[in-house]
């Protein structure tokens, strides 16, 4: 198929309808792609962050397509991949959850691990070695981060989490199958990237729903787990471009994609409290550490032992120099303009809330 002169480059998407799927989708849709994405199945509609890719007439079965696959069915991943032969596969399906990968380890890992080798497998048994390119969506858990240290592409990986031992796993299999069959496969080891999109139950998003939620009367406080772990936040939309230009590249080759530069959960709370006009201090309580509002004395954050994990990473900074040399991408949006978009998104959908309760939930 071709568009004037030049040809239509086919990418599918794993986890369209995650955070990073949908402003990839986004993207490569604007660079004139047919995007593919791949959906599982639920009992409850999950495209909410790509419903308004789907009501766009000019684009919605023209230039953007669904298709129901689960990660854990290899069968419907094997159809897929070989009805459309794609350019391009970005794999960014994943029960991403860090803390919960401890509650649900086995289906964590048959997605975040096995979920990739399906894939690799299409590839291959289909004679797509030599068109198709591979993005998988690594992570800098993989690095454990027990040191204050700067992590790059060479620095040791000891992962401390089920799903962190899954991408391992994918991490391993992408390499394999680039050295042992010349698929052009690369690993993103993509910080942390936040977004008004984020995730409810991720830290820096249920901080910002949590007190915007209390600015606007609605909660009363928020509880939180560990307050010293560090990360390098970056925003996800720097960051999905990233992916795309892994795959440009003559050569496939590894990437760390970091900010460069880290916080703690503390300070990200600091930060969000004296943008909304509170001025937070701590204290410790029944053990427990409380965040209140000097001016008013109300309680904003309180911490909680169920949100700790059986094991923790403590310390994520990355050194991207590799992809700002290659790739020559960086950064453009800082935690500042993050966070402030983030508090815009989320102060709107409280408005909202109080006029139609409980739809946002
Ligand atoms: P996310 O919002 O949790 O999205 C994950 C996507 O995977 C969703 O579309 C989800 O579908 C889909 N998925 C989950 N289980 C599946 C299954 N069994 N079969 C098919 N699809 C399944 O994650 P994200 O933040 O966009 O991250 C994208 C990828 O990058 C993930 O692999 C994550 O582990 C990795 N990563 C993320 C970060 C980060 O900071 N965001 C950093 C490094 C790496 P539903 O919508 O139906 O749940
Ligand atoms: N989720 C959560 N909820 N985390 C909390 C809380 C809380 O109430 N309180 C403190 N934290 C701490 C966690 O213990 C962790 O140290 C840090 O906040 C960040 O937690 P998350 O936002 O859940 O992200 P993550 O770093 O564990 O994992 C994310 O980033 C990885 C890349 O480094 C996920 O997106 C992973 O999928 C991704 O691979």
């Amino acid at each position: 198929m071709s568009s004037g002169n030049r040809p239509i480059i086919k990418a599918i998407i794993f986890g369209v309808t995650g955070q990073d799927g949908s402003y990839l989708a986004e993207f490569l849709l604007a660079k004139g792609y047919e995007v593919h994405g791949v959906r599982r199945r639920a009992s409850t509609f999950n495209t909410g962050r790509i419903d308004h890719l789907i009501s766009d007439r000019k684009i919605w079965e023209n230039k953007f397509f669904l298709h129901y696959a689960d990660l854990e069915d290899a069968v419907a991943i094997n159809s897929l991949i070989l009805n459309i032969k794609p350019n391009e596969i970005y794999n960014l399906g994943a029960q991403s959850h860090v803390g919960l990968s401890f509650d649900i380890p086995m289906s964590t890992i048959n997605v975040g691990g096995l979920g990739s080798l399906r894939i690799l497998e299409a590839i291959l048994r289909n004679d797509l070695s030599k068109t198709t390119k591979f993005y998988q969506a690594s992570t800098s858990e993989l690095f454990g981060g027990l040191k204050n240290q700067e992590l790059d592409e060479n620095s040791l990986m000891a992962p401390r989490s089920p799903y962190a031992v899954g991408k391992l796993m994918a991490y391993w299999l992408t390499k394999n199958y680039r050295d042992a069959y010349g698929i052009f496969a690369v690993n993103g080891i993509l910080f942390n990237h936040e977004s008004p999109r984020r995730g409810e139950t991720f830290v820096t998003r249920k901080i910002t729903r949590g007190i915007t939620g209390i600015k606007a009367g609605i909660l009363d406080e928020l509880h939180l787990g560990n307050l010293d772990a560090m990360r390098d936040w970056g925003h996800a939309k720097d960051y999905v471009e990233a992916m795309w230009l892994m795959l440009q590249q003559e050569q496939p080759t590894d990437f760390v994609i970091a900010t460069g530069q880290n916080y703690t959960v503390r300070r990200f709370v600091e930060i969000v409290c004296s943008k909304l006009g509170y001025e937070i201090q701590w204290k410790i309580e029944d053990n427990a550490e409380i965040g209140y509002d000097t001016k008013t004395g109300k309680t904003l954050v309180r911490t909680d032992a169920g949100y700790l994990r059986p094991l923790e990473v403590d310390f994520l900074l990355g050194n991207a120099n590799r992809a700002r040399e290659l790739l020559g991408w960086i950064p453009k949006i800082e935690i500042d303009g993050l966070i402030e978009e983030m508090l815009e998104n989320d102060t709107q959908l409280w408005e909202r809330e109080k006029f139609f309760p409980n739809i946002n939930r």
